[in-house]
């Protein structure tokens, strides 16, 4: 058996998913949202399916939906995409990041990961061959410093994969955060895989600024983008990668036989709502946004520490002033009693285990009514002994 797999344990996420259940606490822990998504844009899937071609598509991903990304980036983010050259569209972010590290990692090259991260990574790396090397990331500001990103790399560090904006810290890095990075990768001569899953949602009038744009990084950057997350369809997996043509043919090789290609009839329904207009993007990211200062408010009407959350499904609470010290034995103990479900951010550090280990990762992506009910369940906690120590 492949040690990589088998040395993985029960996650985190299997261990609070399957409590939740088992006492029916209410689940802030997943990270998708109540809304069933836009009605347009599945009723376009909807039609696909009945209509349209339900054999293999291109292995590339559909023209019209290339099409439609590079459309899409060039209206959004300012960014010129050849759509024939320079897309590939895959089955969700996920394949993007597996292919892209299976197309680049040549065994024993490093690659640097920035902690807290996405979960696949670690994992994903290793299983290409490649050697982890971390730069841990700090709350509350989650700062990339340049000093960090020096002590991680080596003559054998091909590659960094960095997540902007960052899941579970729910930073949204700026161009001036961007350039320490950018410059780094540059004067290392590295490739950067930047997955931007969480590009449209950001809060507060931010604007996502993407790696690929920093001088220097067009040619040695991927960038990933998924539907799921653009149209809070996250069960969709549709995702893409987006790289100058050298890179991008290297990534197509991986991809021809990994899945090969994505049900078109969902890439269809993908390039329709990719083309829709401002109001919509304007008014999802409103209603995440109304979600967020809900659960925040409450959660700090009750006392808790409440972390700024710039874009993303989730907003962070530390819980040290509670005199906890053990974010995972403390979200376990909350859903029990009171019963509310919540990912402790610690199991984002599975690398070095050395970050930051009393926050908890609260979804917000939820109906008012659910969000309302695991405050109220909370409420009974902020009457605890725990609290009044405080
Ligand atoms: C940072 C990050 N990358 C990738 C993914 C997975 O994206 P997809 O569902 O398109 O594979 C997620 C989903 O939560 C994510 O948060």
């Amino acid at each position: 058996m492949n040690s990589v797999y088998a040395s993985l344990g029960t996650t985190i996420f299997e261990t609070v998913s399957l409590a939740a259940r088992r006492t029916g606490a209410v689940n802030l822990g997943q990270g998708f949202p109540d809304d069933p998504g836009p009605e347009d844009v599945r009723r376009a899937a909807a039609d696909a399916v009945m209509d349209g071609w339900n054999q293999y598509p291109p292995m590339l991903g559909l023209p019209a939906l290339r099409e439609a990304i590079a459309a899409h980036y060039a209206y959004h983010q300012g960014l010129e995409i050849d759509p024939s050259s320079e897309v590939l569209v895959t089955s969700g972010a996920t394949e993007a990041i597996a292919g892209t590290l299976l197309a680049l990692i040549e065994p024993g090259d490093e690659v640097i990961l920035f902690e807290p991260m996405y979960d696949a990574y670690l994992p994903l790396v290793q299983r290409a061959g490649g050697v982890a090397r971390f730069v841990t990331l700090a709350p509350p500001d989650w700062t990339i410093a340049r000093q960090a990103l020096e002590a991680a790399v080596s003559p054998r560090t091909r590659l960094i994969l960095f997540n902007n904006p960052l899941n579970p810290a729910a930073r949204v890095y700026t161009r001036e955060e961007l350039a320490v990075l950018a410059a780094f990768c540059v004067d290392h001569d590295l490739i950067a895989i930047c997955d931007e899953v969480w590009e449209h949602v950001v809060f507060d009038g931010r604007r996502h600024v993407p790696l690929i744009d920093l001088p220097g990084m067009r040619e040695r950057t991927v960038k990933i983008g998924s539907a799921g997350k653009i149209f809070s369809l996250t069960g969709w997996k549709v995702g893409w990668s987006i790289a100058a043509p050298p890179l991008l043919a290297q990534l197509a090789k991986a991809h021809q036989f990994l899945t090969f290609t994505t049900p078109p009839n969902l890439q269809a329904a993908v390039a329709y709502g990719l083309g829709k207009d401002d109001g919509y993007f304007a008014t999802m990211r409103d209603g995440f946004q109304r979600s967020r200062d809900r659960l925040a408010d409450g959660l700090r009407a009750l006392g808790f520490a409440v972390l700024p959350s710039e874009g993303s499904y989730f907003l962070n609470v530390d819980i040290a002033p509670l005199g906890e010290t053990d974010d995972a034995a403390f979200a376990l103990r909350l859903i029990d009693d009171p019963g509310v479900a919540t990912i402790p951010v610690s199991a984002f550090m599975q690398g070095t285990r050395t970050g930051t280990t009393t926050l908890l990762r609260f979804c917000f992506a939820k109906r008012d009514e659910t969000l309302d009910a695991a405050l109220e369940r909370l409420a009974h906690l902020a009457t605890d002994e725990a609290f009044e120590r405080r």
